[in-house]
């Protein structure tokens, strides 16, 4: 049988990447001690009560029917709420566009920006789906190299030296997945004036906004001239522990807000309406229950942030890259003398700890290993120590 050129771009997102992450959970289904952090949510931890009993709730009251395409209004509202609260930028409901996850968001809004002859791009170490959504639509992906001592921060000079007559987007992941990197207000400043200089989109990949320990989080769309050609993309998946509820938004100018609104006529056709009220109930947040609990979420992720920096500082061979934001710490292993996937296979094998290789998310991340905070300071200290031994039996 024959397949569209289209079909041929979806293939070939970093596979072998995930092979160390298959291969966990493999050894978790068969009972072994495994503590899996290669995953980028916390598999024990379960979305808040009040949101799941809103979703009971709509469904007892029959709310089984197609919906709005991009969202019912008053979703449209509370996420215009909740993006003004995230970035101070003030944005009406039709800018807003509710889709299935900001990874759907990210696949809708590039396709719709980048097609055959135009180029993406990207700083690189980037989230693994990133190429995969740049092909899409059969734009060409241009990497930005980071580097590691620089936190992983991009230089905004490499981004101009990217850019060329065919460059359509620049497509930005601040707070970062993988690095935890977030990028300074000077450095998105220098890039904001690129895109005006060269006519050039913004789609800014904020799904980590909360996520942010040491930094502010400063939003590109909210800097002057930036709200028409900036699209910003947030999710409920890592704030409101919703990943299985595929919930997510783009905001743009509401004339790409429309196009996208069209594109989900022949695509997704709204997502269900007890679920968009499950979101809503969160993000209305009545009693307060959902706030508080997301509080103590967020302080327990930086909690675990300082446990992993503390227990994997001063380890010969690892360097730790230490993050100011995010779900996830870089460890550089070079100084082991393994490459990150034979580090990554060998520490699965002969510690049982599950982790990311660099490779997964571009040249800047080889030789590192991502490790996700997503599991309790207990198992993560365990993990740590497990880290450590096996790093000390290689130098010994
Ligand atoms: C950087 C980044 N963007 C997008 C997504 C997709 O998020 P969602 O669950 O909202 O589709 C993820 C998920 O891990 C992510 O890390």
């Amino acid at each position: 049988m024959r397949y569209s050129d289209n079909a041929k771009r979806f293939g070939g997102m970093g596979d072998d990447a995930w092979e160390i992450h298959r291969r966990a959970w493999v050894k978790e289904a068969a009972g072994e001690p495994v503590i899996v952090l290669s995953a980028g949510e916390e598999r024990s931890a379960t979305t808040p009560p009040a949101i799941v009993a809103a979703a009971k709730q709509a469904l007892d009251a029959g709310r089984h029917h197609y919906s709005p395409l991009t969202g019912s209004d008053a979703l449209k509202a509370a996420v215009a709420a909740r993006h003004l609260a995230l970035t101070g930028q003030r944005v009406t409901p039709d800018s807003c566009c509710i889709l299935a996850g900001a990874q759907n968001a990210l696949y809708s809004v590039l396709v719709c920006l980048a097609g055959v002859g135009d180029e993406v791009i990207v700083p690189e170490p980037y989230y693994a789906t990133y190429p995969g959504v740049c092909r899409a639509g059969g734009a060409t992906m241009v990497t930005v190299p980071c580097d590691p001592e620089a936190d992983f921060v991009v230089d905004p000079e490499r981004i101009a030296a990217a850019i060329t007559p065919n460059s359509r987007v620049i497509l930005l992941n601040s707070p970062n997945n993988p690095t935890g990197a977030i990028y300074p207000k000077a450095v998105l400043e220098a890039i904001a004036d690129l895109a005006k200089k060269h006519d050039l989109w913004v789609v800014s990949d904020e799904v980590y906004a909360d996520f942010v320990y040491d930094a502010t989080h400063v939003a590109i769309g909210a800097l002057p001239g930036m709200a028409d050609r900036t699209v910003t993309l947030g999710s409920m998946s890592k704030a409101y522990r919703m990943s299985g509820w595929r919930v997510g938004w783009m905001v743009a100018n509401p004339t790409l807000a429309g196009i996208i609104t069209d594109m989900a006529s022949c695509t997704l056709y709204g997502i269900p309406p007890f679920i968009q009220d499950a979101a809503l109930a969160a993000l209305i947040d009545e009693t307060g229950e959902i706030e508080s609990d997301r509080a103590s979420m967020l302080a327990d992720y930086r909690a675990r942030r300082d446990l992993v920096c503390e227990h994997l500082a001063n380890i010969p061979g690892l360097t730790l890259r230490y993050p100011a934001a995010g779900m996830f710490v870089m460890v550089d292993v070079r100084g082991t003398g393994l490459d990150d996937f034979t580090y990554a296979a060998r520490l699965l094998d002969e510690e049982n700890v599950g982790v990311m290789t660099g490779t997964a998310f571009g040249p800047s991340a080889i030789g590192h290993i991502r490790l996700g905070l997503v599991a309790s300071q207990e198992k993560l200290v365990e993990a740590c120590t497990r880290i450590r031994r096996f790093t000390l039996s290689l130098a010994a």
